[in-house]
């Protein structure tokens, strides 16, 4: 405690720092040492203060995902972080979009995806994190090692091998896309896949993940398991209109049925961010639901890109900042 060792510090002379104002080993003068108690106060409130204050725990995702929060995750974790929670849960986490910019943790934490890739990814990065770095020690951006990944059927990797390839694959394919990836060559930045700089990043989040349990089972026996009162669930399912983005027979059209009877029953609290439809907005008509603007950026197409609506809906009364 830095008030301790100036007290310390006078009469011992146990760092061996010269004082400016004579001999560090006599003791202060009179008035110097009057004015040490009140210091010594003045410490504890600020140390009190500063270790009362919740710590900063977000960290980046470490690739692009579709559909993953960028624009919107100012405004969604503003909502979450407010919330008073102690099981924080997510049924279709992605690539942490939401999950990992939240300012603070939750006692308990569980995340969700019903793809595997993700599932391992995340699992590899809590279990196997020293092995794995050295893993991707060896991999270079070319378009020809990217070619040779998709080509590889990650059902004939080891995990740590398939949690590599998925990486490598995200980090290097145009627009975060799951299906149907295509090299994104940027000729205006460095490489996309280059350990030096990704290396931070892996740290930060093999840290975070500590203590978060990692689940791949789908959304709504995963909803049904965690659901408590004191539960908050964040929920990014696949845009309406586009159930089969993340591959075939994870999702469909009735689902989002299924998904609101199955929210507008739970125990605990949800805030849920899904495209601005009418089909959306007659499921939910129970709920409460604020309309925001946001930019989509990885479409293909002039359509597919530009500024759209999107809702945010919950079952509790909920502000949504600007
Ligand atoms: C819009 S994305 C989530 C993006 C995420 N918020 C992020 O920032 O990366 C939807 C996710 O739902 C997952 N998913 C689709 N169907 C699912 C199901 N039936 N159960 C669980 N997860 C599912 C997909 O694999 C995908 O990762």
């Amino acid at each position: 405690m830095a008030s301790d060792l100036v007290i310390a510090g006078w009469g011992s002379n146990a760092f061996g720092v010269r004082s400016t104002r004579g001999n560090f080993n006599e003791p202060p003068p009179t008035a110097q040492r009057e004015r040490l108690p009140r210091a010594h106060h003045v410490l504890q409130g600020i140390k009190k203060r500063f270790s009362s204050m919740p710590t900063d725990v977000s960290v980046n995702p470490i690739a692009p995902w579709l559909g993953g929060k960028r624009n919107l995750a100012k405004r969604i974790c503003a909502i979450i972080d407010q919330d008073k929670h102690d099981t924080y849960a997510e049924p279709f986490v992605g690539m942490g979009g939401i999950f990992l910019r939240r300012k603070s943790a939750a006692k308990s934490e569980l995340i969700n995806d019903k793809h595997r890739e993700i599932y391992t990814l995340f699992r590899v990065l809590q279990e196997h994190y020293v092995a794995f770095l050295d893993l991707l020690r060896f991999q270079i951006t070319t378009q020809a090692n990217f070619a040779r990944l998709v080509a590889t059927d990650p059902n004939t990797l080891t995990d740590m091998q398939r949690a590599a390839r998925f990486l490598y694959l995200q980090r290097c394919s145009f627009g975060g896309k799951v299906t149907g990836q295509t090299f994104g060559l940027s000729p205006d930045r460095s490489a996309r896949f280059n350990l030096t700089t990704l290396e931070r990043d892996l740290e930060a989040l093999h840290t975070r993940l500590a203590g978060v349990t990692v689940m791949n089972i789908d959304c709504a026996e995963f909803i049904s398991r965690v659901d408590r009162k004191t539960a908050l669930f964040y929920l990014d399912p696949p845009y309406w209109g586009h159930e089969s983005d993340y591959g075939p027979d994870v999702f469909d059209r009735d689902r989002f049925e299924q998904l609101a009877q199955l929210l507008s029953g739970m125990n605990g609290r949800f805030l849920l961010s899904i495209n601005d439809v009418p089909e959306i907005r007659a499921l939910f008509a129970w709920a409460e639901v604020h309309e925001v603007q946001t930019t989509y950026t990885a479409g293909l197409t002039d359509q597919s890109r530009g500024k759209r609506a999107e809702l945010l809906i919950g079952n509790f009364e909920f502000n949504v900042p600007r």
